[in-house]
């Protein structure tokens, strides 16, 4: 069962024409600086074993994985074809518009670690997803839902777009425990540039993420 946290307003966004449209040109583009990105596959590193069946949904050209290790299976899932078949870590993937369907083709208990990078601000259904990913993966298994401070800000929902680094944190917890995942960990880090720039102080993309584990 759904459990809805957001509004209608709170759903709605700038640009509400179908978000197929805005991704069918491929952005062969990092969306993250590589300190973001860094910290982001020290985290996979650190958390997948290597034996997982991962999801990586929401996904593009790259998925962040450390390249040295290998997965059981790496699917994806996104909007734009091109940039799936060029992810060189996919072994598998589809395409589907989770604003529109947000059932995922997987079998119960199937997958040991999702991953969403940069996807779940635009989300206008977190929640359907959400109770599907819990359907989907398996007991143990770890969801990570990682972003940093920017957005394509038209495509956004007014909940992501409205709210700070902070609110946003908060809002995907709550989205995930509404649905029946237990409380998760949150993580909010700086991260340093990389060259000069960061031997001199300056900042990468912040790093965001929550990480939940299913029961
Ligand atoms: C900023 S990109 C991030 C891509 C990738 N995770 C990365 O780290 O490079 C946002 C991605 O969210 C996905 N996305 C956005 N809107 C979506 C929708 N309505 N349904 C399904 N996927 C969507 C697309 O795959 C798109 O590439």
């Amino acid at each position: 069962m759904v459990v809805e946290v957001l509004s209608e307003v709170q759903r709605r966004k700038w640009d509400a024409s179908d978000d197929v449209l805005f991704y069918a040109e491929p952005r062969f583009v990092q969306h993250l600086d590589g300190a973001f990105r860094a910290r982001l596959t020290r985290l996979y590193r650190e958390r997948l074993a290597s034996r997982a069946v991962v999801l990586d949904l929401m996904s593009s050209w790259v998925s962040h994985l450390p390249d040295d290790v290998q997965y059981e299976r790496v699917v994806g899932h996104g909007l734009n074809e091109k940039e799936l078949a060029a992810n060189k870590r996919l072994d598998s993937y589809w395409l589907q518009n989770l604003n529109i369907d947000q059932t995922i083709p997987l079998k119960n208990d199937s997958v040991d670690a999702t991953l969403i990078v940069a996807g779940w601000q635009y989300l206008q259904y977190p929640e359907a997803v959400s109770a599907e990913l819990l359907r989907i993966m398996r007991p143990g298994g770890q969801l990570i839902v990682a972003f940093s401070n920017r957005m394509f800000f038209t495509k956004a929902p007014q909940i992501w777009a409205d709210g700070s680094d902070r609110d946003h944190l908060a809002y995907v917890a709550e989205v995930l425990i509404a649905q029946g995942w237990p409380k998760p960990e949150l993580m909010a880090e700086p991260t340093r540039a990389s060259g000069l720039q960061g031997l001199i102080g300056g900042h990468g993309d912040p790093f965001f993420a929550v990480i939940a584990t299913k029961p």
